[in-house]
C-alpha cells in the first residue's frame, strides 16, 4: 500500500452505516472510492454517495457504489477529497481539475470535510507552488482579468487544444498568482467580491480534519 491508498483506507475506515458521502476529485479521492467500495462490497456498509465530477461518478458507478445527484441533496454527513497545497492552518488550495465549484458547494454543504494528503502538499503559503484558479463566467473573463490585474495579480488564461479549458460549470479558468505579501485572507475576500468570479481555489476555514499519510503512519491535524 502506498501513502495515498494508506490515507484513503484510513479516512474509510472512519464512514459509519448510513452515512452520506461525498466523493472528491484526483488520484487521491479514486483510490477513498475504491476503498469506500470495498467496505460496501465486502463488509454491507450501507453508504450513499455524491461525485463532485463527472470522473469521480463514473469511478463510484463502477466501483459499485449507490449514487445520487447533488440536486438530489439537502445535506450529506461527509465530503472526502484531495488537495493541491495545505498551509499550516489548513487553508487549502485546490481546483486544479475542472470542478471546482462542484468541489466547494460539497465541502461547505458537508457536516464533515475530510482531506487526505500526502506530506508533498504541505506548504508555507497558499499559492507557494500553484497558482489560484479563479472560475469565471466566460462572458466576464476579460473584465475579472483587468480586475485582477488592478490588485496587482497575474491571471493567466487557463487553455487546452485551441481554445480556453471549460469547466464543468461552464466556467474558464484565470490561473492567477498574487503578491506573496498578501495574506490568503485577504485573497480570499478580494476574489469572492469580484462580480463575474464564479469559484476559486483557497478553501478557507473549510477543513474539519486534514490526515496526513507519511512513512507508514497517519497524522490527523485539526484546526
Ligand atoms: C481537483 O480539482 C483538486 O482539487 C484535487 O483535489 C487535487 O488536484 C488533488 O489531486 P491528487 O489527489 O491527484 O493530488
Amino acid at each position: 500500500m502506498n501513502d495515498k491508498q494508506r490515507v484513503a483506507h484510513h479516512a474509510a475506515t472512519q464512514i459509519r452505516d448510513g452515512m452520506i458521502v461525498g466523493l472528491g476529485t484526483g488520484s487521491t479521492a479514486d483510490c477513498f472510492i475504491e476503498a469506500l467500495a470495498r467496505r460496501h462490497r465486502e463488509e454491507n456498509l450501507r453508504v450513499t454517495t455524491v461525485a463532485s465530477s463527472l470522473i469521480s461518478t463514473v469511478k463510484a458507478r463502477n466501483a459499485g457504489l449507490p449514487l445520487v445527484g447533488l440536486e438530489q441533496l439537502t445535506r450529506l454527513d461527509v465530503y472526502v477529497d484531495g488537495a493541491d497545497e495545505v498551509a499550516p492552518d489548513l487553508t487549502l488550495l485546490k481546483g486544479r481539475g475542472q470542478d471546482l465549484v462542484r468541489e466547494k458547494i460539497l465541502a461547505r454543504a458537508a457536516d464533515l470535510f475530510w482531506v487526505l494528503v500526502d506530506p508533498s502538499k504541505q506548504v508555507d503559503r497558499i499559492g507557494e507552488r500553484f497558482p489560484i484558479p479563479v472560475e469565471v463566467m466566460p462572458f466576464a473573463w476579460q473584465l475579472v482579468r483587468t480586475g485582477l490585474e488592478a490588485a496587482g495579480a497575474h491571471p493567466e488564461l487557463r487553455l487546452k487544444d485551441a481554445g480556453a479549458a471549460v469547466t464543468s460549470a461552464g466556467g474558464v479558468v484565470l490561473d492567477t498568482r498574487f503578491d506573496e505579501k498578501l495574506p490568503p485572507t485577504a485573497v480570499d475576500r478580494l476574489l469572492n467580491d469580484l462580480p463575474g468570479v464564479l469559484e476559486h481555489g483557497i478553501f478557507r476555514e473549510l477543513a474539519s480534519t486534514v490526515f496526513i499519510a507519511a512513512d507508514g503512519r497517519i497524522e490527523e491535524r485539526r484546526p
